[in-house]
């Protein structure tokens, strides 16, 4: 394995929308999108042409991507972003043959990091589908630490769902 985790160009937000559109119906349903909340892919892409153009201190949303072997083999979001305090993040390693092979774990301290040096947060929470065991023990894995189970609609794809909430806070030696 020969992980990098860097910022996605905006070349590459396909890796996203197809990851979205080309999942099954049994995928979705396992975190929680709803098919009939995905945008068209033209108008992902021009939202996220929107998004490319905001300064980092007043981005909607963060994306990465994460290669093996200069293979894309998953991303990872952050949206609800409030620059210098907190937001939330999201991961999918885009196939199953990619997955359980220890990516995840990795992927994910290190989008951790980049999301702390980038938009300088205190806090980084994550809310994946309680019953969606990989994430969560992703997360655990990776050093998050368990808040809460609550039920709500997590973001504008999900449909109402109990999720787990988790959080990891900046480490100190981050701090300046
Ligand atoms: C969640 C995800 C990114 C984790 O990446 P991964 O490369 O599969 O994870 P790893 O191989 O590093 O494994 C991490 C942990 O998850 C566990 N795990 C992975 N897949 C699992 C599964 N299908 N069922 C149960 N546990 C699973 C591993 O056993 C490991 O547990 P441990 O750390 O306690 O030993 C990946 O599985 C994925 O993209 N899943 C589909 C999308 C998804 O569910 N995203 C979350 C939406 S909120």
């Amino acid at each position: 394995m020969s992980l990098v985790v860097r910022e996605m160009a905006e070349s590459e937000v396909d890796l996203v929308i197809d990851y979205f559109h080309a999942s099954t119906p049994e995928h979705l349903e396992l975190i929680g999108v709803d098919p009939a909340r995905l945008p068209r892919r033209e108008d992902w892409r021009a939202y996220y042409a929107f998004v490319f153009q905001q300064p980092l201190e007043r981005r909607e949303t963060l994306l990465l991507t994460w290669l093996d072997d200069e293979r894309p083999v998953g991303f990872s979001s952050a949206d609800k972003i409030s620059f210098g305090q907190h937001a939330h993040m999201h991961l999918h390693v885009t196939t199953s043959d990619d997955r359980r092979r220890g990516l995840g774990v990795e992927a994910v301290r290190r989008s951790v990091g980049l999301y702390f040096e980038q938009l300088r947060l205190k806090r980084l929470f994550c809310e994946p589908h309680a019953f969606n065991a990989a994430p969560n023990r992703t997360l655990r894995s990776a050093g998050f630490r368990y808040l809460k189970t609550h039920v709500t609609v997590p973001g504008p794809l999900n449909f109402r769902q109990p999720v787990t909430r988790w959080v990891i806070t900046r480490p100190q030696k981050l701090d300046s």
